[in-house]
């Protein structure tokens, strides 16, 4: 049947992190009738899982420039700058615009905002909240104001694909909703401008920092679209986070960088510090070279992890600094403030994703991106620690303007929309393809890859869609659909276009780490790889 509900406005937010919900309250103060669709409740997704902080120039001494500078230098090579400029001098008001949104951070005593420090910042600028629990408090601060403001939201709703008008311009999206009452069932949100802001895909690897509805479902549906996605091969491996052993799956606790910011240190099997001598900044390098250091340790003492010990904070700093991190550990059976903590590297942010201008319009007239799930240019080859949450800030800011000034023409250019179809054109995976696809992930395309791995994962991945695609030729059966076959979908979708992206990258920058080719190659390789699908296929 067509769709079993549907519901008119000028703009559908997908998603409900920071970047969805700032979208969404920015698009409704300009007069826009905003409707914002998430896949578990309000306050799921990655936002509330943050934990470091929020990065902005913001304290004596610090320049946006000096921002600029660490985020360039992290990027390795392939930041935009003005999207970057762009980032760092819009981002300490849109902060303070958070704040006056209801988001309460730490205060040091003279009453200024406590800042603290995290990998490859080179001065204390990281605004937290609660201790650790600085997205938590964000995620708080934005479900409050929109509930408060009463605006119209749908849970529990999976967002299945883009709807076009015959012109190819965004006129909606399709939605599988269960038990939201009026609308349940696949149904259909019809606006001529669609924000895409539903995270990252961490859930593509076994262990990640990611919580179970990062499936990569806004750049599955802009590659369906049509639209260009752009840097997939980037994606960074958090290197703390709580070793919980080598067959842990899912996601897992992250041991924020604040905390070697506060001055813990990365020790081996053997008790000795080994970021020194490696990088000038020691633990507090760049992520993807801690990492890499934990690694190779790793690798030399034959260790399935490595330590991070901040004994020496004492019970006291624990609880007042870290009580989330401190709980998470102990509830492992590990007591920080008496015994180093074993961590190892996981799945954490996708650096890259559907390529945005710097007004978040991808590639299809009418369909933004913000926060994790656009390649909007600011992290390069590497995110930052803690701009994400910023970027998400910034350019949610600056998608509902740039809606906003498009104003009544709006609708003038939206045609009757498409009919939403029962089931997708593309073959559905059954629900535990999602594991296979993980294992696979992980081994072939995870922190350290090869020619050989990433070949051997692609050819295991296209083994899954031919498998998933004959089903659908033979007897015109895919499997039933639900949110686990369409997550189990996604994850395959994006993962070939990952492994894809990481063969034709022949060198190691940032984040991506070939050990066939372990130089950086300026001459060749200091370009982006742009991916575009044609539209009728996953
Ligand atoms: C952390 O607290 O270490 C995470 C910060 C980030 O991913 O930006």
């Amino acid at each position: 049947p067509a769709p079993g509900w549907s519901i008119d406005a000028d703009v559908v937010v997908v998603g409900s992190g920071v970047a969805g919900l700032t979208a969404a309250l920015r698009c409704e103060a300009a007069g826009l009738t905003t409707v914002v669709v998430t896949k578990a409740r309000l306050d799921d997704g990655s936002t509330r899982w943050a934990q470091g902080g929020i990065a902005a120039a913001l304290g004596e001494g610090d320049t946006p420039e000096q921002h600029l500078d660490d985020t360039l230098v992290a990027g390795a090579g392939l930041c935009d700058e003005e999207a970057v400029r762009i980032l760092v001098t819009e981002g300490p008001d849109a902060v303070r615009r958070l704040i006056a949104t209801g988001a309460h951070f730490d205060e040091s005593t003279d009453g200024g905002l406590e800042l603290t420090r995290e990998g490859g910042h080179h001065r204390r600028r990281i605004a937290h909240a609660g201790g650790d629990a600085t997205g938590a408090e964000i995620s708080r601060a934005l479900v409050e104001a929109v509930r408060a403001r009463g605006m119209r939201t749908v849970e529990n709703a999976l967002v299945l694909d883009l709807l076009t008008d015959a012109d190819g311009r965004t006129a909606g999206v399709t939605l599988h909703v269960m038990g939201e009452g009026q609308h349940d069932g696949v149904g259909a949100v019809h606006a001529p401008a669609v924000v895409l802001a539903t995270g990252g895909m961490g859930q593509v690897f076994s262990a990640t920092t990611n919580p179970a509805v990062s499936t990569g479902d806004g750049v599955a549906l802009a590659l369906r679209a049509g639209a260009e996605v752009s840097d997939l091969e980037f994606v960074q491996f958090h290197p703390t986070v709580l070793f919980l052993g080598p067959d842990a799956e899912g996601q897992q606790p992250l041991v924020s960088e604040a905390v070697r910011g506060e001055g813990a240190h990365l020790v081996d099997a053997d008790g000795v510090r080994f970021m020194q001598g490696q990088h000038e900044l020691a633990e507090l390098a760049p992520r993807d070279i801690v990492a890499k250091g934990i690694m190779r340790r790793m690798r030399e003492q034959d260790a399935e992890h490595m330590y991070l010990d901040a004994r020496h904070f004492g019970a006291e700093m624990w609880e007042h600094r870290f009580p989330t991190i401190l709980a998470a550990c102990r509830a492992h059976g590990i007591d920080p403030v008496t015994e180093p903590v074993p961590v190892a590297p996981a799945a954490h942010y996708a650096s890259g994703g559907v390529r945005t201008d710097s007004h978040g319009r991808t590639t299809v007239p009418g369909l933004y991106a913000c926060g994790e799930v656009a390649c909007t240019g600011v992290h390069g080859a590497n995110r930052l620690a803690s701009n994400s949450l910023l970027e998400g800030l910034v350019y949610a800011e600056r998608i509902a303007a740039d809606i906003a000034r498009a104003g009544n023409t709006l609708h003038a250019r939206v045609p009757q929309p498409l009919p939403v179809t029962e089931r997708p054109a593309y073959p559905l995976l059954p629900p535990e393809a999602r594991f296979a696809v993980q294992r696979i992930m992980s081994r072939g395309a995870g922190v350290l890859r090869s020619e050989d791995s990433l070949s051997e994962a692609a050819d295991r991945l296209h083994r899954l869609h031919a498998d998933a695609r004959d089903a659908l030729d033979e007897n015109g059966k895919t499997a039933e659909p639900g949110v686990d076959t369409w997550e189990a979908t996604n994850l395959l979708c994006v993962a070939r276009v990952l492994v894809a992206s990481a063969q034709r990258r022949e060198e190691t920058r940032g984040c991506h780490w070939r050990e066939d080719r372990p130089e950086r190659d300026d001459t060749t390789w200091r370009r982006h790889i742009v991916v575009r699908l044609n539209p009728d296929r996953s």
